[in-house]
């Protein structure tokens, strides 16, 4: 194994997290630095895109989702949101067979209901083409809010417990994580947001509970295969306690 290999590894011997979630923010401030419409910012985080799912896959992490279109995006300038909309449909049909050369299997969390027929069709078939796919699971959460999830998934339970599927003391944390949207998928344990905000934004609320957090001023066009690098080796150095004291949780990652 070549030097270059061996600094790699060590550079993430600290561990890389089974799935890191990414709110990809500053694709406006980018296009108007530039002095370029907004749009151009999307299109230009398309390629951040396109290089952060290839990293992870190199990583090893099992799950990566991004924010690509929130509940509150839909408030936004129509232009802007056809603008988002039309980019998703259009990287979904461009990308899915690539991603799935790479053994990538796709699924989207969101509202379904909002997005356009052609969209949802789209989405459906770069579910079905990728399913049993063994490699990195690329989440878009697209449509999404994490109270939307929370309040879908209470309205889910609220009619099992009501057609006696589930009776309410049956119901505890793993049983009602299965409701969410990302069911069966490990929480996060990385998030990161690009564009020098901190705050999580309505995102995975449950699921974030104890997810570092990791927050740079790099707008998202600008963030890269280094810049993921850097975040999952900044995450190798964290202390992870859910709660315990430090001995009990050295003692659980020994073991
Ligand atoms: C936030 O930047 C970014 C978004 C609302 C959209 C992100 C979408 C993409 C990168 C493209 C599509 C994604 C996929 C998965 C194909 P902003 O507009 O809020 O930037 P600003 O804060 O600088 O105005």
């Amino acid at each position: 194994m070549s030097n270059n290999n061996t600094a790699e590894r060590n550079r993430f011997e600290g561990g890389v997290p089974r799935h890191i979630a990414i709110v990809m923010d500053g694709n406006g401030r980018w296009a108007r630095a530039r002095f370029m419409p907004r749009h151009a910012g999307h299109r230009a985080g398309v390629s951040s895109v396109r290089k952060v799912v290839e990293t992870a896959g190199e990583l090893g992490v099992e799950v990566l989702t991004l924010f690509a279109f929130s509940s509150e995006n839909w408030d936004r300038p129509a232009e802007e949101v056809s603008v988002l909309m039309d980019l998703l449909l259009r990287t979904l049909q461009k990308e899915s067979a690539r991603l799935h050369e790479h053994n990538v299997r796709i699924r989207l969390i969101g509202e379904r209901s909002r997005l356009s027929l052609r969209l949802r069709q789209e989405i459906a078939a770069a579910e079905e083409l990728t399913a049993s796919n063994t490699g990195l699971t690329l989440v878009i959460a697209a449509s999404f809010g994490g109270r939307w999830d929370l309040l879908q998934a209470a309205r889910q339970v609220a009619e099992d417990v009501q057609s006696g599927l589930l009776s309410a003391d049956e119901l505890d944390e793993q049983r009602f994580s299965g409701y969410l949207s990302l069911g069966g998928l490990p929480d996060p344990d990385l998030l990161i947001r690009t564009g020098g905000e901190q705050r999580v934004s309505n995102f995975l609320l449950w699921h974030l509970a104890y997810a570092e957090l990791h927050f740079v001023n790099t707008l998202w066009p600008d963030f890269g295969a280094e810049e993921l690098k850097a975040a999952v080796e900044n995450f190798g150095g964290r202390k992870r306690r859910f709660g315990r004291t430090e001995e009990q949780a050295e003692r659980l990652s020994r073991a």
